[in-house]
């Protein structure tokens, strides 16, 4: 039986960081691990574009990091195929294709792009590019390109997986059944809070644990996280669940270790920076493999060039196909 295949991917726009890690590249190296599925990973340089096309150094210079990210913590390019978006020109075809499939109206609804642009307001002033507010239609390009069935992402994603189904569905509707329809996978903490209490981990927001942080750099973040702000003195008792070292220790830690954090914490047994000293061991231990393995990348940077080479040329292979079946759909097969 043939295997099915899952897809997922990342911006180019910075470093990797535990949301992303927790939120969706955990599962994606879960599941190319089981050896159940066929799986592909893009790094999406065109959207990445889409709002930072006044800035093609920056994309340039990150598709090389977030490689060096993906291959650092777990995706193996013998399992798994890695490939620059860009180098696909069937998924820009695609997106001119599936324009026609979906209104400006839709697209202005969609949750996620909806919070981006408000984000956005100083690159986009009062009115969003064509580009940026079509990026949903180009990811249902990335997805249908390689009729994946499984997309395992954080829960941000979801309005734009959703949009992509009813593209399907649309596609299949008027040109006869072609294109499969995907479901997201979730992992079990979808969206992860920042250290500073925020309810979201961003590189923008400014709160962001990156996987590639050193000691001194954990250390310094974990120090400034947001405890209980009630519990004054040490043997004050503290509410864990107001905490966010607490909070993390849930990511990181054993049972026993949260449990204990949990009832010292309530009975005021525990200090505050006892707490965070003993997390940032945790997280020093969970990053330090991943920082060594990225170190031995950093230092070949061509190595890394020629598996995303590698892996374009395989993925590519397979949007063409797609491309045979779609044109034949829709009357394109001259
Ligand atoms: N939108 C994703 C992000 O913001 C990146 C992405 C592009 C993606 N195409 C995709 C994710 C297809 C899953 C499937 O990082």
């Amino acid at each position: 039986m043939e295997k099915k295949r899952f897809l997922s991917g990342d911006r180019p726009t910075g470093r990797l960081h535990i949301g992303h890690y927790i939120g969706s590249l955990q599962n994606r190296i879960k599941m190319q691990n089981s050896g159940e599925y066929e799986p592909y990973i893009l790094i999406a340089d065109v959207q990445a574009l889409t709002d930072n096309f006044n800035n093609p150094e920056k994309v340039r210079k990150n598709v090389l990091e977030v490689a060096m990210d993906y291959l650092s913590c777990g995706i193996d390019p013998n399992k798994s195929t890695i490939y620059i978006q860009s180098l696909i020109p069937e998924v820009a075809e695609l997106t001119v294709f599936y324009s026609n499939l979906v209104t400006i109206a839709r697209l202005e609804r969609n949750p996620t792009v909806k919070t981006e642009i408000a984000q956005k307001r100083e690159l986009f002033g009062e009115s969003v590019t064509y580009g940026f507010l079509g990026y949903p239609v180009s990811q249902a390009a990335d997805i249908t390109a390689f009729e994946a069935e499984l997309i395992p992402v954080g829960e941000d994603q979801l309005p734009l997986i959703e949009q992509c189904r009813e593209i399907v569905r649309k596609f299949n509707s008027i040109y006869g059944e072609t294109l499969v329809e995907p479901k997201a996978v979730l992992s079990k903490s979808p969206r992860i809070k920042g250290l500073d209490g925020n309810v979201k981990m961003g590189k923008s927001l400014g709160n962001a644990l990156y996987l590639s942080d050193d000691l001194d750099t954990i250390k310094e973040k974990v120090m400034g996280a947001v405890t209980d702000p009630e519990r004054i003195k040490k043997d004050d008792p503290g509410n864990p669940d107001v905490c966010m070292v607490y909070y993390y220790h849930k990511l990181f830690s054993n049972e026993d270790t949260c449990r204990n954090v949990c009832e010292e914490c309530k009975a005021g047994k525990r200090g505050c920076v006892a707490c965070k000293k003993q997390l940032i061991e945790e997280i020093n231990s969970a990053l330090s493999p991943i920082r060594e393995k990225r170190h031995y990348y950093e230092e070949r940077p061509k190595e890394v060039m020629d598996i995303l080479m590698a892996g374009t040329e395989n993925a590519r292979k397979v949007a063409k196909q797609t491309m045979v079946k779609v044109k034949k759909a829709m009357k394109l097969d001259y």
